[in-house]
């Protein structure tokens, strides 16, 4: 049995919306092609299973850090925001610069976003929406005023480029969101979270860290790349985020057709029409995996970039966004549009 938790903003507290979006996304595409010259693996077997043509991949001297700071000032510049009016600054992401200090505070610098506090979130895939909900919520109870949320990824510094059951499915990018309270009380509605660590190691790097510190012997047995039991996780990526969608719904007194675009984690075509399926709303799917593969804590804010500059979204359109990830994580929200 596994708990969800249910954001309850307070009715009396002011609404929360997104007033800017940005990405990056580095220069360089990798296609199917190409990984089929590192590994044995073929463009049919690529397609076919996840739905995945090509990915981008960081040059060697870009960090995390790079990558979220150029998404971000894409964001404040669509935001119409100065780096220095941001009170909040919080990185999503598994591929961190370093340890420590965080991702978060390499960004502040690089931006100049001199007066926000720092930090990094981990929730691996999902984590970016997460961000988004406690950055919400610091906003609505004031202790905030204009908040800069990142999901920003190096994959390609963590996976083994000698397995292709993983090295095939991953991207670098970063996505960004600028959140201020609403002019106009749409926004941020209520979100559903869960998490259940009980299944950690279907997905997680165990190496690295204080329970397998960096050795020699752990070096070479390759435990400092990402693993994964990829059935197993297509199936809980599945059954979650099909239920979160429905727990969303239920919570904002809303159904499936008051939905523009659903909009989930872009872990792999198969995963996302699955639940497409099983909900009978595949035609407002969102997808974008075919270009970047999976962006783990990235891709929700990059493909909500892309939902909302296609200008397929008017204002009071409701997006709902679900994600999944390492952990397990997921969660789920709506975002009533607006842009003022
Ligand atoms: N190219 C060619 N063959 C491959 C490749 C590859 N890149 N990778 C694996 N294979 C082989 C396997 O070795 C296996 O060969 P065998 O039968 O000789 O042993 C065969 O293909 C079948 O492998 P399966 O694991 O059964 O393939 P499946 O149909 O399950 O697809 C996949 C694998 C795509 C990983 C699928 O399980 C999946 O989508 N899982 C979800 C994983 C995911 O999205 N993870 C992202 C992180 S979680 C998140 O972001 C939500």
């Amino acid at each position: 049995m596994v708990a969800m938790v249910v954001s309850e903003t307070n009715n009396n507290l002011p609404v929360v919306s997104i007033v800017g979006t940005g990405v990056y996304l580095p220069e360089k595409v990798v296609t199917n092609e190409d990984l089929s010259k590192i590994v044995d693996t073929n463009d049919e077997w690529i397609y076919s299973r996840t739905g995945m043509r090509e990915r981008r991949i960081a040059r060697d001297d870009q960090a995390t850090s790079d990558l979220a700071a150029a998404a971000a000032l894409a964001a404040l510049a669509d935001a119409g925001i100065s780096a220095e009016d941001v009170d909040l600054l919080i990185v999503a992401t598994l591929s961190p610069d370093m340890f420590f200090p965080s991702t978060a505070c390499f960004v502040q610098d690089k931006i100049g976003a001199k007066n926000a506090y720092c930090y990094d979130l981990g929730a691996a895939c999902s984590g970016s929406l997460y961000a988004m909900e406690t950055a919400k919520n610091q906003i609505a109870c004031g202790a905030v005023k204009t908040a800069l949320v990142i999901g920003a990824e190096k994959m390609s510094t963590f996976l083994d480029w000698e397995d292709r059951n993983t090295c095939v499915l991953f991207g670098d990018g970063a996505g960004a969101a600028v959140l201020q309270a609403s002019k106009n009380g749409r926004g941020i509605m209520k979100g559903c979270f869960g998490s259940d660590g009980s299944l950690a190691n279907l997905l997680w790097t165990p190496g690295g860290g204080s329970r397998n510190p960096m050795s020699h012997e752990m070096l070479d047995q390759k435990q400092q790349y990402l693993k994964m039991g990829g059935r197993e996780v297509y199936k809980h990526a599945v059954k979650q985020m099909t239920q979160s969608i429905v727990d969303v719904l239920e919570t904002n007194g809303l159904t499936a057709d008051d939905i523009k675009w659903f909009v989930a984690h872009q872990a792999n075509a198969r995963i996302i029409e699955a639940i497409g399926k099983r909900l009978d709303v595949m035609d407002r799917m969102f997808m974008n995996v075919e270009k970047y593969a999976n962006t783990s804590a990235a891709a929700l804010l990059i493909a909500v970039d892309e939902v909302v500059k296609s200008g397929t979204v008017q204002q009071g359109d409701k997006m709902l966004l679900v994600a999944f990830g390492g952990g397990f994580t997921w969660g789920s929200t709506i975002v009533e549009w607006t842009k003022s």
